[in-house]
């Protein structure tokens, strides 16, 4: 899973220390790129919990559909755990 993001800044989010909570609650940072309130997310991300491994896909210009999925020519699947757990000896001396 993995998706193409359009983003158009070319300068820092400047976040302003008194509009962050006081309360000792968390705040959350959007990693999915798909937030409206980016850096912080908005709940977003629910569109990207039905994304498969290894496709990658395109949301329309708002963030909110899918309009092309195809094959992620960059996925690397995950590779099996060595069957001694990695212990044993081999590969460059
Ligand atoms: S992580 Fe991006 S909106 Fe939540």
């Amino acid at each position: 899973m993995a998706r193409l993001v359009r983003l158009t800044m070319t300068t820092p989010v400047r976040i302003d220390a008194s509009a962050l909570p006081k309360d000792g609650k968390p705040l959350s940072i959007c990693t999915c790129g798909l937030s409206k309130k980016f850096p912080f997310c908005d709940g977003a991300h629910k569109l990207a919990r039905s994304e498969e491994p290894g496709k990658l896909y395109t949301y329309n210009a708002d963030g909110t559909a899918v309009i092309k999925v195809e094959d992620d020519p960059h996925y690397v699947p995950p590779q099996p755990e060595p069957a001694d757990g990695g212990t044993a000896s081999g590969g460059l001396a």
